[in-house]
């Protein structure tokens, strides 16, 4: 059988010609990881959540590893949709991947006006020289690194280190720099707002579907798994028109320091990510995908294409890489080429073929 193999994912109105993302939150605006990534390797940057207003996000410590994985309280720190617009989605819009703009809110009128913000946004607005900022990782996450199996990579944390804007000609993104919107309804590291939509139906419902009267772009709308029933939510996702379903987003969770008896983040708790949380994602996404006919974008722990392939057969049409990419920010372009691999050794001519097999 020859190496062709269909890879496309169609999401609403757009296709991703590669299905492996990278996670909002993961992967800032594109640009802190110029010249250590191939961008073309990667479907879709998600962005880091983007609200109306810039927010400081809360207070440190953020970040602290716990067995397999790494417990964050950021808090949706963002630099704000003008911002956003005007610095960081120039040089978005010079990638060869697609765009996915996280968006955040604490009401259902700021998330209404970011939307509405961004659809304003003329192509013409925007070009391809944007600047770049610098972000430090060393050291985090060495305890995780993918298992050695046949389609993970071993790799050291790394330090990124900004290295200017790249030019890659680019694809469409809409015509805006903006493939679609994924809207985080689920983040449990701010107090208002967040989570408490992506926990009730009836708002999920009616959010969503005054978000689809503003755009006819794909909308993704991000599930929670700190919920008793994700099929339920779900659904009224679907029911308010939405294109596709993402999970999961972190799973609460708490590190007290027995010597100081104090919680070891600033914000007390905070939300669990990396492989310690993959067979919850794997579970989920299985449940979703029997309970609605969108899409659904599967995450969760994800550090080479075995796991992505878990996250496929269950029912992901295309899946995020979160966590990983702070070990190695090339683990997309390792996974989309391992699913790749998979597909030809094993007569695969479509991904879409065994999309959601798992009986
Ligand atoms: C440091 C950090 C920041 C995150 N920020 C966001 C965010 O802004 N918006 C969002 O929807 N998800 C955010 N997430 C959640 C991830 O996108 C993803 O859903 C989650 O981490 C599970 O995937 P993983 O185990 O591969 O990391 C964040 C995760 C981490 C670790």
């Amino acid at each position: 059988m020859g190496t062709n193999v269909d890879l496309s994912v169609r999401i609403g109105t757009n296709v991703f010609a590669n299905p492996v993302g990278v996670a909002s939150g993961t992967f800032g605006y594109g640009g802190e990881y110029g010249g250590l990534v191939d961008f073309s390797d990667i479907g879709a940057i998600y962005t880091k959540a983007v609200t109306l207003e810039p927010r400081g996000g809360n207070p440190a410590p953020r970040l602290v590893e716990t067995p397999s994985g790494i417990l964050n309280s950021i808090g949706l720190a963002n630099v704000g949709v003008e911002k956003f617009i005007s610095d960081k989605l120039p040089f978005l819009k010079s990638l060869p991947c697609a765009v996915v703009v996280n968006v955040a809110g604490s009401t259902e009128d700021e998330y209404l006006r970011v939307i509405e913000r961004l659809e304003s946004v003329d192509a013409s607005d925007v070009n391809g020289n944007g600047t770049v900022s610098t972000v430090n990782l060393s050291g985090l996450l060495r305890r995780f690194a993918p298992r050695n199996d046949r389609h993970c990579e071993r790799s050291e944390a790394i330090q990124i280190i900004d290295n200017g804007s790249i030019d890659t000609g680019g694809v469409n993104n809409n015509g805006s720099g903006v493939f679609g919107y994924e809207i985080n309804v689920s983040c449990p590291n701010v107090n208002h707002g967040g989570l408490a939509f992506g926990t009730d139906p009836a708002q999920i419902e009616r959010l969503t579907s005054s978000l689809r009267r503003l755009t006819k772009k794909p909308l993704i709308i991000k599930l929670t798994p700190n919920v008793t029933d994700i099929a339920t939510i779900a659904k009224a996702a679907e029911s308010g028109g939405a294109d596709a379903v993402s999970l999961i987003n972190t799973l609460v969770g708490m590190v007290i320091d027995v010597k100081t008896r104090k919680p070891v983040l600033g914000a007390k708790t905070g939300g669990l990510s990396g492989p310690a949380v993959r067979p919850v994602g794997v579970a989920l996404t299985y449940r979703v995908k029997r309970a609605v006919s969108i899409p659904v974008i599967g995450m969760g722990g994800i550090t080479c294409a075995d796991d992505a392939l878990q996250y496929i057969l269950a029912g992901a049409s295309a899946v995020q890489i979160g966590t990983a990419n702070f070990i190695n920010p090339r683990t997309a372009g390792l996974v989309s080429a391992g699913i790749r691999e998979y597909c030809v050794n094993n007569g695969v001519s479509s991904l879409k073929d065994i999309c959601g097999i798992v009986e």
